[in-house]
């Protein structure tokens, strides 16, 4: 929590653009990177200060973006986006009187930080300024707002891209439309506002201009690029998710994670990974996800909604809604379904899949099997090739295999089906019997022997000619 009192200050976030530019039908602030939204990075910038109120302004898919944010923040709906300036007269309806600040910034900027947010509020404060305005200076900055300067350094005002002169557009300072203000001032600015401009929009930048010219004061602060960075095209989200990942990668880094290559490494934002794991080139880590220590995950390997204790190895390997206890040992090619409990020091080998399955302690399916609703015991041994037929085209029906059991090479299990402690069946058998502990299941035709049989087709073969 801030060390300052912010229980007057009242936060407007922007999030009821229809983002036309991303050619899409999700509205724009719930696009994704690393595992969140947009709008869910800014909300958890603004938390940290302690605002007496946050409000949320929503309009194009309200639902949607009302549902992912969860509760505590009081939501404006915004029915027609008449622009920036529009947005915050609508925010700003109804809002208690008790509030005098009001900060205000885009749910499209992601990489905002809460010491850069809680810098403007002390800035305007400090100087009892009608606004203080974040701006960055960009080597492109093309599609931003440009800062106008007075020859005395001064802000003048904001113009956008589409409404600025060949000068102005040479301008890099750029405006990140966040701000704190003076809620009179802002109110008594926004008042003013028209449509006189190329996009026929409130312009909430025309708050500023007008502060200057009424000779009020605007203090600037000039941040960090990448916090002024907005997403409106897909090529910019991938720009902030390229960021975003590296942030991630840095604060695991700092935790004792081992990576060869951060940038070919892929974490989602929400990720826990213990220290002295290695992560290697092209691991993806995402969803709700937990990794031990010490494990070894990767290369080209995908884990999602799945926690892998202490001490496992994954290897060229998909893994999804899974849970992996200490010491597990999985790939390479393995493909693990949802539902899927690996017990201590267990194996699911090369060119294994398993779905719903449980494998005891010790267990090990080494190669090129498929265990679906199947429950195997601690310390048996599943031969290569074997695979339970748990599906009969309509249903699907549970295996289990008992302690000890050994389950010789190339087994089919048709389920439903038991196989018992210490019980052992012969490779190539189709076992469509429960199989008592300790007994031995076996189907096959017996073996039979053509002696002479090569020598006999070389003879037919010279006979053809
Ligand atoms: C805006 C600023 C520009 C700044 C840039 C920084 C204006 C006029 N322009 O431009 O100076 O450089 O942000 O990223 O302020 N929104 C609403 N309701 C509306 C319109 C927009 O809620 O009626 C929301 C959007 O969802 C978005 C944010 O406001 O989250 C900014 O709108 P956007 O259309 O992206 O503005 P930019 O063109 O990027
Ligand atoms: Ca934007």
């Amino acid at each position: 929590m801030s060390k300052v009192d912010n229980s007057r200050l009242a936060v407007v976030v922007l999030a009821a653009g229809m983002g036309k530019r991303m050619k899409s039908g999700l509205p724009k602030v719930l696009h994704q990177i690393c595992g969140c939204t947009l709008l869910e990075y800014v909300l958890e910038a603004v938390d940290p200060l302690g605002a007496g109120s946050v409000t949320v302004v929503v309009g194009t898919g309200s639902d949607d973006v009302v549902g992912t944010i969860g509760d505590g923040f009081r939501i404006v709906h915004q029915a027609e986006q008449k622009g920036t300036g529009h947005a915050v007269m609508v925010a700003l309806k109804g809002l208690d009187p008790s509030f005098d600040e009001v900060m205000v910034l885009p749910g499209d900027a992601p990489l905002i930080t809460t010491a850069t947010l809680e810098r403007l509020v002390a800035e305007r404060r400090e100087h009892n300024a009608a606004a203080s305005l974040l701006t960055a200076v960009l080597d492109d900055p093309s599609g931003y707002g440009r800062v106008v300067r007075f020859e005395n350094w001064h802000v003048e005002a904001i113009i956008e891209e589409v409404d600025a002169t060949e000068e102005q557009r040479g301008i890099t300072e750029v405006a990140a439309c966040t701000y704190s203000f003076d809620r009179a001032a802002l109110e008594a600015g926004l008042s003013t506002l028209t449509t006189d401009n190329a996009q026929g929009e409130y312009y909430l930048t025309d708050v500023i201009g007008g502060f200057t010219a009424g000779g009020q004061h605007v203090v600037p602060f000039c941040g960090e690029p990448e916090e002024v960075m907005g997403v409106n095209d897909r090529e910019q989200l991938a720009e902030v998710c390229r960021i975003m990942r590296a942030r991630v990668n840095s604060r695991l880094m700092a935790a004792g994670v081992a990576m060869i290559d951060p940038a070919t490494t892929y974490v989602d934002h929400d990720v826990e990974i213990g220290a002295e794991t290695l992560l290697m080139p092209m691991t993806f880590i995402g969803g709700k996800s937990a990794i031990g220590k010490r494990c070894r995950i990767g290369p080209c390997t995908s884990i999602h909604d799945t926690t892998v204790a202490d001490g496992c190895e994954v290897q060229f390997s998909v893994v999804d809604g899974c849970e992996i206890s200490e010491d597990a040992n999985i790939g390479p090619f393995s493909r693990l379904r949802p539902g899927c409990r690996l017990g201590p020091g267990s194996k699911a080998g090369t060119f294994v899949e398993m779905k719903k399955t449980t494998v005891g302690r010790g267990s090990k399916v080494p190669h090129l099997s498929y265990m679906g609703d199947t429950t195997i015991g601690e310390d048996a041994n599943v031969g290569a090739g074997s695979i339970t037929c748990n599906y009969d085209g309509e249903n699907k029906f549970p295996t289990t295999i008992g302690d000890r059991a050994f389950i010789g090479s190339d087994t089919m299990m048709v389920a439903p089906l038991n196989i018992g402690n210490d019980a052992v069946t012969g490779a190539g058998s189709v076992i469509s019997e429960d199989v008592p502990d300790g007994s031995l299941a076996i189907e096959r035709t017996e073996q039979r022997i053509v002696p002479g049989y090569r020598d006999r087709k070389k003879g037919n073969k010279r006979k053809d000619k």
